[in-house]
């Protein structure tokens, strides 16, 4: 595995690769990777040769008083475990190479991106839209690969290379979980013992509504509730928000009718995590995936 940390040499071997008969495939990450990364690595690997995983903090998504300083970083490790899996090129640039001094665009998908996690964390998706952007500019990959957990990031990503014309086909991965429910995150590093406990809760709440909406139950308003009663009995959390929404448009729905998302996120202590169900149409009934 090779490991670039410049645009220039990134940009050189990604026009070589593709000059190749198989579909080149990016994994943008933060790092400090897991099981969740691994697992879209490893799809990526299925489709695509050769796979460039990227690696980038990057301070434009994070707010002022977010966790950028303290965001785990852990390239060796990382570097490790990517060369294990086969991965062809690491790109781990410096935040000059991809935020040059004199830096001014930004790229902001709009309607999309000032709700739910946007609305708690304004600016979030334009510092998420920019630097991938940017990284889909430098690596041109016919595939890029993300996991569903960040269900908003997902939607609004592929709105905007719908929008841009973008030859990049976004292709989406489910959550994995921990075998007590827990979403895999970088973020899941920060838990005590005792916040770990209480994190299963985002899992445990969307499980019931899953139960619930077996059972035949419908009502948007009586799901939400559901959600959030179980959220908020959990001692030292606290719930920022639990909405049903219409997959495509992020608005709240008032019925299940169409393809949904109930989307989440709540504190943990002092750790902000979120999670999410799919919620399917399947003929008269509805298919929840967690
Ligand atoms: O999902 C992430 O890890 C980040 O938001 C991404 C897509 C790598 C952009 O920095």
């Amino acid at each position: 595995m090779e490991l670039i940390h410049t645009v220039a040499w990134m940009r050189q071997v990604a026009a070589e690769a593709r000059r190749g008969d198989c579909p080149l495939g990016l994994v943008p990450t933060m790092g400090a990777l897991h099981e969740g990364h691994f697992s879209l690595v490893r799809e990526a690997k299925r489709q695509c040769s050769p796979v460039v995983v990227s690696i980038f903090v990057n301070p434009k998504q994070f707010g002022p008083s977010e966790d950028f300083q303290k965001y785990p970083r852990t390239l060796d490790a990382d570097r490790a475990a990517l060369e294990n899996l086969g991965v062809d090129y690491t790109f781990a640039p410096a935040p000059e190479q991809i935020y040059p001094s004199g830096f001014r665009t930004a790229v902001s998908v709009e309607g999309l991106s000032d709700k739910l996690e946007g609305r708690s964390r304004p600016g979030h998706f334009r510092g998420v839209t920019t630097v991938v952007l940017k990284l889909f500019e430098i690596v041109q990959p016919r595939f890029a690969f993300f996991g569903r957990k960040d269900a908003q990031q997902v939607r609004i990503i592929r709105q905007m290379t719908g929008d841009l014309a973008l030859d990049t086909e976004i292709a989406v991965c489910p959550i994995v979980r921990e075998p007590d429910g827990l979403a895999l995150s970088s973020r899941n590093a920060y838990l005590s013992a005792g916040d770990r406990r209480a994190a299963t809760v985002l899992y445990r709440s969307l499980d019931a509504l899953r139960r619930e909406i077996s059972a035949g139950d419908r009502d948007v308003v009586h799901l939400v509730a559901t959600v959030r009663k179980i959220i908020e009995a959990e001692p030292g959390v606290a719930l920022d928000y639990a909405e049903i929404v219409d997959a495509d448009t992020l608005e709240p729905v008032m019925a299940l009718r169409k393809t949904c998302c109930a989307l989440l996120a709540a504190r943990v202590g002092n750790t902000r995590l979120i999670d999410n169900a799919l919620i399917e149409p399947a003929g008269e009934s509805f298919i929840v995936t967690l």
